[in-house]
This record gives C-alpha cells, structure tokens and sequence, in this order.
C-alpha cells in the first residue's frame, strides 16, 4: 500500500536494523560489534571473532575454551551424507557441492530446524560451524579424486581444514604455522560485511521462517557469482590471462576503460566502500609476507601491483572512487598456500559463516522482522481480452 520506492539493487533500501558490523564506506572504516578490524585481525582468532560476531561480546577465556570444545565435536558428518559427494561429477566446482551439502544437513540434523526454539538454533550454529568446514575439505578430495580423511578433533578449525585439504591418509600432514596464522586472518578478515549480497539473501530466505541450514545454503550460492566471493577466484584468472597474452597491464587498463566486452578489473571497486577497503590493506600486508616466505608467483603478484598502481593514479578509477577491494590480493595468498582457483570462494564462504549464523539469528530474535517481500513496478501489458488461437 502506498507509495513504492524504485530502488534496483538497494542502494539506498536498508533491509535490517543490525547492531552486529559497522562499515563507513567514505573513510575506509570496518568494526565488528564496535571493534575496529585492524586490532581483531592481529590480535584475535577466528574462533573468537565467530563467537563474538555470533554473541555479540569477546567471550571470556573460559567461554571461547567451552565453544572450542563444542564445535570440535561435531566435525564428523553423518555418513550417508558422506555418501552423498559421490553424486557429483569429479570436475564439479566445490561452491555448488559445499551449498548442496548445507541445504542437505536439513535432512540428516531434523532436531535443529526450528527456527524459534533457542536449543535448536543452539544446536544448528555448532553443527554448521563445525561441519562446514568438513564439508568443504571432502568438496576438495572430491575433486581431486583423493580419499576424504575423517577430522581429527586434536586439531582446531583451522588446522583441521588444511590438513583436510592437503593430508593423505598415506602418511602424516605437517601443518605450517604461518600458513594456519595467515588463514586464520583471511577468514577473521571475511568473517562479516552486513548487508552484503549472500548475507541479505541469508535473510530474506530466513524471513519466510526457513531453517538455518536452508538460508546459509541460500547465501552460499548467491556468494558464488563473480561480482561478489567468486571476485577471488576471477581475479586470478584475469592476471593469468594478462600474463598468458603477455599483455602490459597498462593495455588491460585500458581495455578496462573502454568497458571492452562488459571487462572490469575484478578486485576493485564496492558497493559501501568509496575509499580503500581497510581489509585489503590488511591482506596485501599479507601477501608481501606470504608470498616472500612461500614463493609465490611472482610475476603475477607483479602485474597485480602494477595494476593497483596504475588504477590508483588514473583518473577513470580516481572520479568513480575505485580501489582494491578484499578480494584483489587474496587468490594469490591462497594459490601459494596451494589451494586450486576453485577453492577461493570456497574459503571466502568458511570465512562468512559466523557473519551468515549472526545476521540469521539477530534477524530471527527480531520481533520487528517482517517477511521480506519487495514490491516491483508494474511495466507490462495494460488489460487485453483472449483473442482465441
Ligand atoms: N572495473 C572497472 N569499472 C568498474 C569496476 C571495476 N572493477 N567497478 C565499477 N566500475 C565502474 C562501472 O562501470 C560504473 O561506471 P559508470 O559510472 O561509467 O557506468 C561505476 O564504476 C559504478 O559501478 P557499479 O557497477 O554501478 O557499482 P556497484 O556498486 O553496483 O558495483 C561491484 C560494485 C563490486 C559489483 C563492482 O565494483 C564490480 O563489479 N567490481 C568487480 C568485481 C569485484 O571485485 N567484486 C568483489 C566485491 S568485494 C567482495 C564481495 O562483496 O564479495
């Protein structure tokens, strides 16, 4: 009833009161429940900022030690779920698999779907949290055709996803601390970005009373496309085409600019940040100090550099307020960490999981919470009668 807003993509709709991520897009300003991004990413884990995204306040020693405990012991899958994987054709991309497998835990976990009994979302937040990650470590075996190792709950989140990923059962997986440091900061960096695509849809979905396991499904897949988590993925295969061509980064640019074949520079540019993205400062720290322990790929972390170099000082990326978003550095860090391209969006997905869990459960908690159902604005045929065939 009433007045209806033209808004295509919600530039200026807010579609939740939130009190769980703060972004101020001007000045380059991230803060989950109040904390800049900066102090968590060096001095917190991902385990605590999914607690503290997820609760609302650091949890206490104690507390972060029970929630460790808890999500370690569901890391197992139930076995037929396992079974499932089998289904899918060996070159399938993980993002489809992992977001099969989640909607599918609505099936195997029953006793967690109501989304208005507290012990239940108790109980859906400690599974996805702890299952998630097993599922995208078969999603990977499986598309290497290597045998899926069961976790080991000796290991934190982490460290078992890796070992998950790289480990055979052959013989004994040795984790390297900086790269378990350096993923541990990659997912606090990706850990929530409010009302961003996959997370808007976790919502919407969830708004019509939908469980957990459906919503983050649904957000799963809505972070796949390339103008959102599959950015990581298309990045890499845009500096491997720059170099495949031996093209100059300066020709790409340029390319770029005449909007040739709809090409973006992929990793720059976003919604809410009209300044450089705090994350991506971060990651490129990162990446300077992965790269030169792990020998990355040079020449590629090169053109990647001169294109944000070229970017920063054109006038084209100047006056539409473009720069590096997170994505522009993170596939190289992942690709050195030996990671296959189709694993990117898969772990940017194992960093947004507790910001999916938060916005879910501060949406479902929310008596103000309405099923979310925008209105269009009717451009068809006016009434016309059958003329018969
Ligand atoms: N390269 C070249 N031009 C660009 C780019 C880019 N990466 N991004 C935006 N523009 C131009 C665009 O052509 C438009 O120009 P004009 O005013 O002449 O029509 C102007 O900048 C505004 O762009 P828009 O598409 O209207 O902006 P948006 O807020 O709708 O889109 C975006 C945001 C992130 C989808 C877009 O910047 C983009 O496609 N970037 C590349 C993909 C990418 O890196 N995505 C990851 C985003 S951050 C992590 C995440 O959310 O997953």
């Amino acid at each position: 009833t009433g007045t209806v807003t033209y808004d295509p993509g919600f530039m200026n709709t807010a579609n939740a009161k939130s009190a769980i991520t703060y972004i101020d897009g001007a000045e380059g300003i991230l803060r989950y429940r109040g904390y800049p991004i900066e102090q968590l990413a060096e001095h917190s884990s991902f385990l605590e900022v999914t607690y503290l995204l997820i609760y609302g306040e650091l949890p206490t020693a104690e507390q972060l030690s029970d929630f460790d405990t808890l999500t370690r012991r569901l890391t197992l899958l139930h076995e037929e779920l396992k079974g499932f994987f089998g289904g899918f054709p060996r070159d399938a991309h993980p993002m489809p698999v992992l977001s099969s497998a989640v909607s599918a835990l609505s099936t195997f976990y029953q006793d967690s779907l109501d989304p208005y009994d507290t012990d239940q979302v108790e109980r859906s937040t400690y599974r996805l949290l702890a299952k998630v990650p097993t599922i995208a470590a078969y999603a990977y075996k499986k598309s290497m055709g290597q045998p899926m190792l069961y976790p080991d709950n000796e290991l934190n989140l982490v460290e078992n996803f890796l070992r998950g990923c790289f480990g055979v059962p052959a013989e004994p997986y040795e984790l390297d601390p900086a790269i378990v440091k350096a993923l541990d900061t990659l997912l606090i960096l990706h850990a929530d970005h409010e009302q961003n695509c996959s997370t808007a849809t976790v919502r919407l979905v969830g708004s019509s009373q939908a469980n957990m396991f459906a919503s983050i499904s649904a957000g799963i897949n809505a972070l796949f496309g390339p103008a959102h988590g599959g950015a990581n993925e298309a990045v890499l295969k845009m500096l491997r085409e720059i170099q495949a061509e031996g093209m100059k980064p300066e020709d790409f640019m340029e390319k770029v600019k005449k909007k040739e074949a709809g090409i973006r520079l992929m990793g720059f540019g976003h919604r809410v940040y009209k300044n450089y993205d705090p994350r991506a400062r971060i990651v490129k720290g990162l990446a300077d100090d992965l790269l030169a322990r792990l020998g990355g790929d040079d020449e590629l972390f090169d053109i990647a550099q001169r294109l944000e170099q070229k970017a920063l000082e054109d006038d084209y990326f100047v006056e539409r307020k473009l720069y590096p978003n997170v994505d522009f550095y993170t596939g190289l860090i992942y690709k050195a960490m030996g990671f296959p391209e189709k694993m990117f969006t898969v772990l940017f997905a194992l960093g947004r999981l507790p910001g999916w869990i938060a916005q879910w459960r501060e949406m479902i908690e929310d008596p103000s919470t309405k099923i979310g159902r925008p209105r269009q604005l009717y451009v068809g045929a006016a009434e016309r009668n059958y003329p018969g065939i």
